[in-house]
């Protein structure tokens, strides 16, 4: 039987709860996730494409068909390569449909084949954002429970060397 693959793309400087909780419930519908980690040149991330990737890599463990990479370039080249069509997005309120719903139809404009598929945040998730995160631990505050515990551990780790 073919296998269904999904490809879970973001930023994710730094992923948050909300983010492992979308690959763990993608993984109950796909036979694989993948976790595709942009390396775009014109953000400025706090976390290298490296660093997100292995942070990634340590959060899957356990996650039956989760993987992570990183990719450059056109989103929909990536997903083509990885021989699926389809690509896995959070959904948290209806700030994020306006971008996503954009998105979503560039990328079918791009490519016909692609379909994106929408997870609705798990409610109690719902006000999450790395940007916010980032901002709260720069700012000596605490985010325990925002982020899995080894993502608050790196955190903590980059301010401190800034
Ligand atoms: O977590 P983010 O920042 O909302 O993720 C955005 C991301 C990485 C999915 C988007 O910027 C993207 O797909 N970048 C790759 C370049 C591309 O394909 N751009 C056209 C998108 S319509």
């Amino acid at each position: 039987m073919k296998k269904t693959v999904a490809i879970y793309p973001g930023s994710f400087d730094p992923p948050t709860i909300g983010h492992l909780n979308i690959v763990q419930r993608g993984a109950q519908i796909f036979d694989q996730v993948v976790v595709a980690v942009s390396q775009s040149t014109s953000k400025k991330y706090l976390f290298s494409t490296d660093e997100r990737v292995a942070i990634w890599k340590k959060l899957l463990q356990g996650i039956p068909g989760a993987s992570a990479e990183s990719f450059g370039g056109l989103l929909v080249d990536y997903v083509e390569k990885k021989g699926t069509n389809i690509i896995l997005r959070g959904l948290r309120n209806v700030t994020d449909f306006e971008y996503e719903i954009q998105m979503a139809i560039t990328n079918r404009a791009l490519k016909p084949k692609i379909e994106t598929v929408f997870i609705m945040t798990e409610g109690t998730y719902s006000h999450l954002a790395a940007s916010l995160i980032k901002e709260i631990v720069m700012m000596g505050g605490k985010v325990k429970g925002m982020v899995p515990p080894l993502v608050e551990k790196e955190l903590q780790k980059k301010l401190r060397n800034k």
